[in-house]
Formats: C-alpha cells, sequence, structure tokens
C-alpha cells in the first residue's frame, strides 16, 4: 500500500518533466546497452513473482516451467529469460560472500544456471539494493555491492532484476551506478533491470545505467490479476514513452496475461497493451498447463513482432474520450505503423480511425493487418472502421501502404552454453561444439559477426550456414594449456536488413575442462 502510494507520488511528480526531459540527464547520448548491446529489443521471458509470489519458489518449480516454456513453444515465441525472483535463492555467509540456498536450490545457483543454459535461455536473478530484499528473506546487496555482483556473475547471470526495499537513506542515482559499476567490474554483461516502481523518476537517469526500469508499483498481489490495477499501470507507464528506445525501457511490470481473474478478451487486451508500448515481455502465469487460448495469446507473433520492433518507439495514446482510447505513434521498421483501439470503460464502442490519427496521411491508400484475426484488408483510402468492442477488448491493427506485414528479427538458440572436456591424451587435442541460432522472423539475416575480443586463444569460432539458420562452430584447441578450466563467453551482433538497425548481441558461455597439462606441438 505504501509502495503504491510512493510510486504514485513520484509519477504525479515525474509527469511534468517528461515533456522537458527526454534524454538521461547530462548523457544526451549515451545509453549503457550501445556498449554490451543487451535488449536493444525489450527483453522476453518468464518471471514468477505475479503468480507464485515467494513460497513455492525452488529448483524444482523453476526447473518445471522452463521445460514447460520449451515445450509450449513460448521458447520459439522469443521468450528466453527465466529465473528465480525473490525465492530465497541464497544467503550471506559469517565471510560476507553469498551461497546458494542449497536446501531450495539442490543444484546450487550456478547448477540452475546452466540447466537453462542448456535449454538455450538466458538466466534471471533477482536481489536487492538495498540491507534486505522487501520480504527480508534474503540479503540485500548494500555493501556488498562488487562481491555480490562478481557471485551472480559466477553463477553466470544474465539479468539481474535489483528490488529498491530497505534502503532508506540511499541515494537511488549513486546506488544503482554503483551497482550498475559493480556489474562491469564482474565481467559479465548482464540485462539490468532497476526495480524502483517509479521511485526516483528512473526514467530520467537509468539508461545510463541499466536496460529496463519499473514505472508502477506492482500490478498484482501473488496470485491472482487486477484487471483495474493494470488499467492504471498502463496509462500511467503511457505517460513516460518518450524516454524509450532500444535498451533503455519503461517497464510497467511482469504480465497477467493467463493469471486466474482475467477473461479471454482482457487476456488479449493486456498483451496487446504491452506490445504496443514496447514493454519487457516477461510472462507472469502459471506455463504448465496454459489453456489454449492464453497460449495463443502469448505466442502470437504478429503482436510480439510489434513488441520486438527494432525501431524501439513506444506507442501512447493520442485519444482518449474516457471510454476508449487509440495508442497510435508507433512507427515500425518497414514503414507500417502499429495501432491500438482500447475499451477502458464500462460500455460498448465502435470507432473510426482516421488515417491523421494513425499517422498517415489523409487519402492515403492503405492496408490494414487485423493481429488477432491475422486477416489483411484494403486497400482503404478513408481511414478503418472498427466496430463493437465490448469492454476490456482491444482491436489491434498494423497499417502500411503495402500489403506485406513482415516479422523482425526473433531469435531462438538451441543452446547458451557448451561444456568441452578434453580426454588428457599425452598430445594437444580439439574439441568442437556448435550453438545453431534461428531467426523466427520473416526476413533472412546476414552472417553474425563474432566479436574477436570475445574469442581468447585456445578457441576458433566460425559460422556457418546463412540466411535464418546459422551455426557457430567453436573449436577449441588444448595445446600448451595447463590443467584447469577455462570459459569464454562469444559475442555476435548483427543487423536487420530492412531497417539496418542493430540487433541485441547474441552471447553464448563456451566452458573447456584440461584433465592434465598439455605441451605445444614441437615446432618442425
Ligand atoms: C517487489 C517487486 C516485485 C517482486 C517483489 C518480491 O514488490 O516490485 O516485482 O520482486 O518485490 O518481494
Amino acid at each position: 500500500m505504501k509502495k503504491a502510494l510512493i510510486a504514485a507520488v513520484a509519477l504525479g511528480l515525474g509527469l511534468s518533466l517528461v515533456g522537458a526531459l527526454p534524454q538521461p540527464e547530462g548523457r544526451a547520448d549515451r545509453f549503457h546497452a550501445q556498449a554490451d548491446g543487451l535488449a536493444l529489443t525489450p527483453p522476453m521471458g518468464w518471471y514468477p513473482w505475479n503468480i507464485f509470489g515467494q513460497e513455492p519458489q525452488n529448483e524444482k518449480l523453476i526447473k518445471e516451467i522452463v521445460d514447460a516454456l520449451v515445450s509450449s513453444g513460448l521458447k520459439d515465441a522469443g521468450y528466453a529469460y527465466i529465473g528465480p525472483d525473490e525465492g530465497i535463492c541464497f544467503f550471506r555467509g559469517p565471510d560476507g560472500k553469498l551461497s546458494s540456498n542449497l536446501e531450495r536450490y539442490p543444484s546450487g545457483l550456478r547448477g540452475l544456471g546452466d540447466f537453462i543454459h542448456q535449454k538455450g535461455l538466458r538466466y534471471a536473478l533477482y536481489t536487492d539494493a538495498g540491507t534486505l530484499t522487501c520480504s527480508k528473506a534474503m540479503p540485500g546487496t548494500k555493501g556488498h555491492e562488487y562481491d555480490d555482483m562478481r557471485a551472480f556473475a559466477d553463477w553466470r547471470a544474465d539479468y539481474i532484476k535489483i528490488d529498491w526495499c530497505n534502503t532508506a537513506g540511499q541515494d537511488i542515482v549513486a546506488t544503482y551506478s554503483l551497482l550498475g559499476e559493480a556489474q562491469r567490474a564482474a565481467g559479465r554483461p548482464v540485462v539490468h533491470s532497476l526495480c524502483s516502481w517509479g521511485v526516483g523518476y528512473p526514467w530520467k537517469w537509468a539508461g545510463a545505467i541499466g536496460h529496463m526500469w519499473r514505472t508502477t508499483s506492482d500490478i498484482c498481489g501473488p496470485g491472482r490479476a487486477d484487471w483495474a490495477m493494470a488499467v492504471r499501470v498502463a496509462f500511467a507507464n503511457d505517460k513516460l514513452a518518450p524516454f524509450a528506445g532500444p535498451g533503455r525501457w519503461n517497464d510497467p511490470d511482469m504480465m497477467i496475461a493467463g493469471m486466474p481473474g482475467l477473461s479471454e478478451g482482457q487476456n488479449r487486451a493486456f498483451f496487446s497493451l504491452w506490445c504496443q508500448m514496447a514493454a519487457p515481455l516477461m510472462a507472469g502465469n502459471d506455463l504448465r498447463g496454459m489453456s489454449p487460448s492464453t497460449l495463443a495469446i502469448l505466442t502470437n507473433l504478429e503482436a510480439i513482432a510489434v513488441n520486438q520492433d527494432p525501431l524501439g518507439i513506444q506507442g501512447r495514446v493520442v485519444w482518449n474520450d474516457g471510454d476508449i482510447s487509440l495508442w497510435a505513434d508507433k512507427p515500425l521498421f518497414d514503414g507500417s505503423r502499429a495501432v491500438l483501439l482500447f475499451v477502458h470503460g464500462s460500455i460498448r464502442m465502435r470507432h473510426k480511425i482516421l488515417w491523421e490519427e494513425a499517422g498517415f496521411e489523409k487519402g492515403d491508400e492503405l492496408y490494414v493487418r487485423n493481429l488477432w484475426t491475422h486477416q489483411t484488408s484494403g486497400p482503404h483510402t478513408d481511414g478503418f472502421s472498427v466496430a463493437g468492442l465490448e469492454p476490456g477488448e482491444v482491436a489491434f491493427l498494423r497499417i502500411s501502404k503495402r500489403n506485406d506485414f513482415p516479422i523482425p528479427p526473433i531469435i531462438v538458440a538451441d543452446t547458451t552454453m557448451l561444456a568441452l572436456r578434453a580426454g588428457g591424451g599425452s598430445g594437444p587435442e580439439k574439441r568442437e561444439g556448435t550453438v545453431t541460432i534461428e531467426n523466427k522472423g520473416s526476413s533472412p539475416l546476414p552472417p553474425w559477426k563474432v566479436d574477436p575480443k570475445s574469442v581468447p586463444s585456445w578457441l576458433t569460432v566460425t559460422v556457418a550456414g546463412s540466411g535464418k539458420r546459422q551455426t557457430f562452430v567453436n573449436t577449441a584447441t588444448t595445446a600448451g594449456l595447463k590443467k584447469g578450466v577455462y570459459h569464454a563467453q562469444v559475442r555476435a551482433d548483427n543487423v536487420e536488413p530492412i531497417s539496418g538497425r542493430p540487433l541485441s548481441a547474441f552471447y553464448y558461455d563456451v566452458d573447456l575442462e584440461v584433465v592434465r597439462d598439455v605441451g605445444r606441438p614441437e615446432r618442425q
């Protein structure tokens, strides 16, 4: 309750600054993601808090959800970041260092991360910027920032959500900046997800430090969706649209689509709003035993295409009569535009969308793609009429001068880690492993470019295949290596061919275990 109040006040104060400060203060064109290339489109994944809260979180549950994410088809739709939230994952020992809670996570937090990486997914973990996490069941990072971020890197986290509980007396910008520095010092690029619920107006400064920031208080209490709250959150988040862009996202919280408490129409509306707002798509429902309708909603690639658009523009409300709102100003990478009509009031409504409202010229000949029925109509020259929509329903449309609606890149990996072991023969040995990535979008991609700085001398990486499916072929050579475990985190980059915009960097881990000292081959 208190948190909701703080966030509401913060939002209220922050709104007056929106027009004046569209960029992080003092660092107008510097965004952290420009360096690590992460989250250039909104992160997609799953997080436990909305449906489970704290108590049932443990290794067994997370692994079951990982398996469901893969087998249901969510992975193939781009969902990748997954892990425990405030799930009593670690404790601080007498030496001040974090250790995994082996009772709840018997494989340890590194073991859980490896399980997730072997499935081609990304590992998300949670902590807090203060002395304790929100429920006080876990230690916060205050005073241990460098050690804790090092521990998260050792566990191979790819995403760290950092809450703002128990932070009395702490300066918010200084604290999150220090945590960002500590992440860089730990040497493992991570999506830094700030979670101050709008406190401290993170949209003004957090893009220089991390990749996404919560803009509002929690969207529901654990276990049950709250539609009225979700609508309030959406309209509050809307006001912050100018602050979002590739690598820096307003986060109106994890999703509630598919949770108890919402109708099918509300699930569809919720998902459409989060897509149109370029919000991170962290599913918050129980993925085991989803209804066919929930699954179809969460994996609707035409809606996800709007969310994952490489231009990264947050659509916003351009008109609102109190019962129905038009969300537009969402140009997409191919010249088309996404438009959403939302009945947030309590009566059935209809509306004719004028081309000028949708960002086109009066009289333009335009095709209209319905992103839920998957049907195209047109060309229309005089706007587009949406027939009656019930309360809580949306029309989610993509409008274009061409009768063609390409899907931007959605990158899916068969694995994000390779564990190679050299058998211990007397001479140098080679070990090979592959990582294959597929683009589920519609265009073939240019060859991925491996960053040579990310490849150590014991490894070579070549890219095989072309277009929509490419393979990183990794060859490790033991020549001259001492017994031990060697690690590399390989980075590859690419561009989306229609817009020329960079894609999020693709990272994967390679471990090479060398079981005995190996000499170098004799020179001839
Ligand atoms: C805060 C966050 C939630 C969740 C809980 C855990 O309320 O906003 O998303 O992480 O903490 O206690």
